[in-house]
């Protein structure tokens, strides 16, 4: 199993590094257009491969896309990263520009690789591949509802002063402060609903706090967050890898689901060994809905900023 990250910024190199402490693939190739800086990373976490016990081989590589062919899956983080203050949205002129030419790069070696959008705005991203590539569907995944899912059970598990591995919840709908749709009303405390131990004005709060939560991230740091990114990027390249065909909300694109079509957004797929094996369809409230639907409008008004 062959894994390229390119990117070898935080969040490229946070997730490099999980990847290979999980221990599931045999090589990893960090790939950034900073001269030596990918080879700097990819030496420094190997010297911890002794210490934290994994056998996956990590190289670095100067934008030699060369030395990626053969990728069975492959990670896009590159771009800027948001600074405090600024929206997702904000990033789409510089990234679109970079996730078009690494994206094409990465296929003319790989062309069977399955490919992981981190780079920002997500969901815009991520129908960029989509639009630009000739990719099938089920191969092209946005990562931003693994992340915000993982924020939501840190939330949920404060106000419920619970262990986080006794909570379980999802969050679906834009990769955005304003998109995010948190499913309250299915989330559960060791298969009890939330609400039944919180009032509805704490549950509104944990949805609030979970939908900013990369921005609290960006005002403490000066910069995005990256290791709850690159964990959540490991899991789902460990799910594809290891063909676990686990749930997680990804960005996929929609041609009639949820009601939404043309669009790539949040919704929760089966990951395994093809990709996105499956969409599953969760019953919504109509708040839920009309929230999804809000959603939508915000990620296609981003999309129309697309130069395709
Ligand atoms: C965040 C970035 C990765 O939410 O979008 O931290």
């Amino acid at each position: 199993m062959k894994v390229t990250v390119v990117g070898a910024g935080a969040v490229g190199a946070s997730c490099a590094e999980y990847i290979a402490i999980k221990n599931f693939a045999s090589e990893v190739v960090l790939l950034d257009i900073k001269e030596g800086y990918a080879e700097g990373k990819a030496m420094d976490l190997m010297q911890c491969a002794s210490l934290n016990g994994f056998d996956t081989k990590l190289t670095g590589v100067t934008n030699d896309y060369s030395k990626t062919a053969g990728s069975d899956i492959a990670v896009i983080t590159s771009g800027i990263p948001r600074k405090p203050g600024m929206t997702r949205e904000e990033l789409i002129g510089i990234n679109a520009g970079i996730v078009k030419s690494v994206s094409a790069s990465l296929i003319e070696h790989s062309p069977n690789v399955i490919l992981i959008v981190v780079s920002n705005p997500m969901d815009t991203m991520t129908y960029l591949v989509h639009k630009t590539t000739n990719l099938p569907k089920h191969k092209i995944i946005g990562m931003g509802g693994a992340l915000d899912s993982a924020r939501f059970k840190y939330r949920l598990a404060q106000a419920l002063e619970a262990p986080i591995s006794d909570v379980d919840g999802m969050v679906i709908g834009g990769h955005s402060d304003k998109g995010m749709v948190p499913l309250t009303s299915h989330a559960t405390r060791n298969s009890i609903r939330v609400s039944e131990f919180l009032t509805a004005e704490r549950l509104q709060q944990v949805a609030e706090d979970t939908k900013v939560g990369g921005a609290t991230l960006t005002k403490l740091l000066g910069t995005s967050a990256w290791y709850a990114p690159g964990a959540a990027v490991s899991g789902l390249v460990q799910a594809i890898a290891c063909d676990q065909k686990k749930i997680f909300p990804c960005s996929t694109y929609l041609e009639g689901e949820y009601g939404l079509e043309d669009i790539c957004i949040g919704v929760p797929v089966v990951l395994g060994k093809d990709g996105i094996e499956a969409i599953v369809d969760v019953p919504l409230s109509d708040a839920e809905k009309a929230k999804m639907k809000e959603s939508a409008e915000g990620v296609t008004k981003t999309n129309g900023l697309l130069e395709l």
